[in-house]
């Protein structure tokens, strides 16, 4: 794994942005692989600045999300359909109907997740995967377990998950039991992947990974069996 430590989360976002940029320039019908979470958030807003300054065409580009909630409508503004409109989608000049996020309203959440899966490799897997990690080591909603899936699964959240994301809805009952992820082979299908973390929070994840040991109790160790990925991260998360 190569490893590029920055001072800040500035300088993060700039890094992975500027990986993004270059694939998108040398392969204008590429297959971005996106995820949510504050982490990549800054790294969406260099992308919509490189694109006002007319250095990026999004027009040919094909986007994958790692996961969406379950059951969840696309305009709930916790939804991760709507996270992606509003911090990149709706800024950008990509074709809304190249944009992929698994689906919160399908009516069979297994059959929306095999359709997903197949999709997905019908594409070749994504030509760069940006990731986050959780504080856990979880990628996706891959959460530490004895066995991780490979494909692309219905998984019910923690009871830690559903707390920490309580106070976002409206009330406890609109908060999603359930959740679409990206599985592990999903997730290493991707040509070249980067991963972001920034914060001391990240720290012990980060170490985890970087053991160099591949472990279910880690899910973001498995990264460690894919040939091309970059941790980005600021000295916090790298230094503790
Ligand atoms: C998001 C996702 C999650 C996050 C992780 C870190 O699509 O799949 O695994 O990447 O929970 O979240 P943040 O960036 O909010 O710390």
């Amino acid at each position: 794994m190569k490893i590029v430590c920055c001072n800040d989360y500035k300088e993060m976002s700039r890094v992975g942005a500027g990986m993004v940029a270059e694939i998108v320039k040398s392969k204008p019908a590429c297959v971005l692989g996106l995820a949510t979470g504050s982490t990549p958030e800054g790294l969406y807003a260099e992308l919509i600045d490189m694109y006002k300054k007319g250095e990026l065409d999004f027009s040919e580009v094909t986007t994958v999300n790692l996961d969406e909630y379950y059951p969840i409508s696309p305009e709930n503004e916790q939804s991760y359909r709507y996270f992606m409109n509003t911090k990149l989608f709706d800024h950008v000049n990509v074709d809304k109907a190249n944009t992929h996020v698994p689906s919160g309203s399908a009516e069979d959440a297994a059959a929306e997740a095999a359709r997903y899966e197949s999709f997905v490799r019908s594409l070749g897997g994504a030509d760069i995967q940006i990731l986050g990690i959780g504080r856990n080591g979880h990628i996706a909603f891959n959460e530490p377990a004895e066995a991780l899936y490979p494909a692309t699964h219905v998984t019910g959240l923690t009871e830690d998950t559903i707390d920490a994301n309580a106070r976002f809805f409206a009330s406890a009952d609109e908060v999603p039991t359930k959740a679409l992820t990206m599985g592990m082979g999903t997730i290493l299908s991707a040509k070249k992947i980067i991963i972001l973390a920034n914060g001391k929070g990240k720290h012990e994840a980060v170490s985890a990974m970087l053991s160099g040991m591949v472990t279910t109790s880690c899910p973001a160790s498995f990264l460690n069996l894919h040939a091309d990925v970059t941790l980005i991260c600021d000295r916090e998360a790298y230094e503790g």
